[in-house]
């Protein structure tokens, strides 16, 4: 190493150490560090441009891939209606994203629901999946709403049997988006057969209707590229939207309930899902591209400090910190055109002490 400094410092003043292949190794490190500011860069404005472009250009459709497994519960018919086909026939890929419908007028008339509550299926043929898309919310009415114009026309083209959950706490709570997943979870098993949920966060919409809105045998992490963290992937990352069956969401006792504030929550998910051998699945980033809406840090949801302490604890309260331990009064649930809304009352005390009780065993 000292050797590697010195002779660095002497390359750098000009002046020749060793010869040969050593000394051309030397002068592509330094190179290297030199470039690795601009590579950076390069990276991040290649991200931007492909978001600009990517309304015109098309990515193949990938079926499911084998490790994706089928969702095997919907490959059964009754009655008369087949099976839709693996690849919806109004597909579109990638599509705009237009952040100024600022109202539903758009969907009305145009989308009608099987059901109230915003339940929709094909009429045309009997879907691959059940699937329940669960939005925790507060305070983002603008956000909903793009959300809403952009996903229920997707889900349409993929042929889904969907509704969509809007779960919102009082005002007086920090917010607490797991704990609020959660309570979809159990409310929209209430409603119907869901097989598959989509736990989503509402500033992110999917890029390519591609990214098929399904569950397969193993949990997926939808926003593999997320435009909030410049499109680079990594596996540690399970945030913003998730799909997880119903079976596999109960072994894991569902999200933890401990995380007030931000951040987290989807780190404790995906070790519960490591924990219990359900490996995260992912589309490739050209397919689980989303876009994210612009906001400024929320009031209610500061960035909790002990985030870190909870992750520790993550395996040992997986038993007893989630689906099993929820608790909440349902105050409002409207069955709207295009969504269901849910308001719900959180008893913080009731939570507060179980952190306390797993802060105490830390020490
Ligand atoms: N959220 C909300 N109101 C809040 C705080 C959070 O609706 O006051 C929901 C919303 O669905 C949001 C998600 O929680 O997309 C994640 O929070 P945030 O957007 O702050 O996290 P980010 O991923 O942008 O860091
Ligand atoms: C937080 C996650 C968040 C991720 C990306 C992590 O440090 O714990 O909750 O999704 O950063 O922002
Ligand atoms: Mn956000």
């Amino acid at each position: 190493m000292r050797t590697f400094l010195v002779c660095l410092w002497k390359m750098t003043a000009f002046q020749l150490c060793p010869r040969g292949p050593k000394k051309k190794l030397l002068l592509a490190l330094l190179v290297a560090c030199a470039l690795s500011p601009v590579l950076k860069y390069v990276n991040v404005v290649s991200n931007v441009v492909s978001d600009v472009i990517s309304p015109w250009r098309n990515i193949a459709f990938l079926e499911e891939m084998p490790d994706f497994g089928e969702d095997t519960s919907q490959t059964k018919t009754t009655g008369s209606k087949q099976l839709c086909p693996k690849k919806a026939p109004n597909l579109v890929g990638v599509s705009s994203i237009n952040e100024s419908l600022v109202t539903l007028e758009g969907l009305i008339g145009k989308y009608i629901s099987s059901r109230t509550g915003g339940h929709f299926k094909p009429p045309e043929c009997v879907s691959r999946t059940k699937t329940a898309v669960i939005v925790a919310y507060r305070n983002r009415q603008r956000h909903l709403v793009v959300l809403l114009n952009h996903l229920i026309p997707f889900l349409v083209r993929q042929q889904a049997d969907f509704a969509i959950f809007v779960v919102e706490p009082l005002p007086n709570v920090t917010f607490n988006r797991a704990l609020l997943m959660n309570i979809g979870f159990v409310e929209a098993l209430k409603t119907y057969n869901f097989t598959c949920f989509i736990f989503h966060d509402v500033d992110l919409l999917p890029v390519t209707d591609h990214n098929l809105y399904r569950c397969g045998a193993t949990p997926r992490h939808m926003a593999v590229s997320n435009s909030k963290l410049d499109n680079i992937s990594f596996d540690e990352y399970a945030g913003g939207v998730v799909a997880v069956s119903r079976d596999v969401y109960q072994h894991v006792n569902g999200h933890s309930n401990l995380y007030f504030g931000w951040g987290g929550e989807d780190d404790d998910l995906l070790y519960r899902l490591q924990w219990k051998h359900h490996p995260m699945s992912r589309y490739p980033p050209a397919i689980g591209r989303y876009i994210a809406l612009k906001h400024a840090d929320d009031k209610g949801n500061p960035v909790s400090d002990i985030r870190l302490a909870l992750l520790e604890t993550a395996e040992k309260r997986m038993a007893e910190d989630g689906l099993t331990s929820l608790k909440y009064k349902i105050i409002h649930r409207e069955y709207k055109p295009f969504y269901t809304w849910i308001q719900v009352d959180i008893d913080m005390k009731y939570y507060s002490s179980m952190v306390s009780k797993w802060q105490q065993k830390q020490h």
